[in-house]
């Protein structure tokens, strides 16, 4: 087995072992990818301020995201599909999250249930929501994670019609897969990815299927967004939402300080700046440029979170320091996943942590709750300056 020092080592095994079909939905981007690229690259414009002669024992990853103790603030971020990439996909996430102290959001489009996860981990668990026009289904979801004792729910609000990814469509992508000559050929090629998927406990939606009647194709996500998704969503229904769910809410996909004062508004726990890692708007600027400006427009009243281009515990400390209180990791945990299963998430979880222990002890802090601007050397106009 390789020696594994950087994320970018688990997804060079990622790649090997996982069918092209779920690679490709993992690294693509929609359109152009302009915006997906950004979202990483975007990082290595900021800069960090070392210290020295700065005591730095006693030192600390831990803090709180909406008022629940983290080991460090990064939380595993909800990912589509995550049971194709690896047989029981979520619960093997969902358990390495558990056992580290972080997050773990289940998504809507998930192969394992809600209810797998939670009798899988015996633990809290954050449920990411996707809108749908069916409100009794909403609401029955919404219950299910309810019964299964999710501690926050997290509605996605920049995926009511799918940005388009070139590959998916080219690739047919689908849960399981369809067999044709080109997928047959592929799979032949990821035999271990094939022989742990036989014993899986899921291999399509297993928040959808059995719970919905009447979807033309129940392996698409695109049929299943295309057909379903709520595309009337707005404020008011988020309200509703809210207050049905009666919980601690998170609102996810923020890009935009005028959308994030109205999640202000409507009393979020948290938002999330987010561009859905470049799989939406294609042209959009990266979470990480966007977050100064939501900070100064609402950092006050709502706890900032950020997703989208986090590869490493260096872009934790940047998005800490310019002033977010969590972060989440989506491809970066899948590579693990990928590569080695419940394992490789911890060696994701692990890889972060000393990557941003390290850092932080660089520039002089021994506290993650610590980290500031100061630390930070940010390019004049990194925000950019656009025509109103
Ligand atoms: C769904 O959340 C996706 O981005 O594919």
């Amino acid at each position: 087995m390789p020696v594994i020092t950087n994320i970018e080592d688990l997804k060079r095994i990622y790649e090997r072992r996982v069918p092209r079909m779920f690679y490709d939905y993992c690294e693509s981007g929609s359109w152009t990818e302009q915006t997906f690229r950004d979202n990483s690259s975007d990082f290595d414009d900021i800069r960090l301020r070392q210290r020295v002669a700065v005591d730095m024992t006693g030192r600390t990853t831990s803090s709180k995201m909406i008022g629940q103790d983290v080991t460090m603030p990064v939380a595993l971020a909800p990912v589509g599909l995550t049971g194709m990439q690896c047989a029981d996909g979520e619960i093997k996430a969902a358990r390495a999250a558990r056992d580290f102290g972080v997050p773990f959001t289940l998504s809507t489009m998930s192969i394992n249930s809600i209810e797998d996860v939670a009798e899988a981990t015996k633990a809290p668990f954050w449920f990411q929501l996707y809108t749908m026009r069916d409100q009794d289904y909403v609401s029955r979801l919404i219950q299910r994670a309810k019964d299964a004792n999710c501690s926050a729910l997290v509605i996605t609000l920049d995926l009511q019609i799918l940005g388009q990814r070139h590959k998916d469509l080219k690739n047919g992508l689908s849960a399981p897969p369809k067999l044709t000559l080109k997928t047959m050929a592929n799979l032949a090629t990821k035999w271990a990815w094939g022989i742990e998927m036989l014993s899986a406990k899921r291999r399509n939606f297993g928040n959808i299927v059995g719970h919905v009647e009447g979807i033309s194709d129940a392996s698409s996500l695109g049929s299943w967004t295309a057909e379903q998704f709520d595309h009337a969503l707005d404020w008011n229904k988020i309200a509703k939402l809210k207050e049905q769910w009666g919980g601690k809410v998170i609102l996810k996909g923020i890009l935009d300080a005028d959308d994030a004062r109205m999640a202000a508004k409507v009393g979020a726990d948290a938002i999330v700046v987010s561009n859905h890692g470049g799989r939406q708007l294609d042209g959009a600027l990266s979470s990480i440029r966007m977050l100064p400006e939501i900070l100064d427009a609402v950092g006050d009243q709502v706890e900032v979170h950020l997703d989208s281009g986090i590869r490493s515990g260096q872009d934790v400390l940047k998005a800490l320091a310019m002033g977010a209180k969590g972060t989440y990791i989506g491809r970066a945990f899948i590579y693990g996943l990928g590569a080695m299963g419940q394992k490789g998430v911890t060696t994701a979880l692990e890889v972060i942590q000393k990557e941003l222990d390290t850092t932080m002890a660089l520039c002089g802090e021994t506290a993650v709750t610590d980290l500031n601007r100061k630390n930070l050397l940010v390019p004049q106009g990194f925000s950019g300056v656009w025509e109103a």
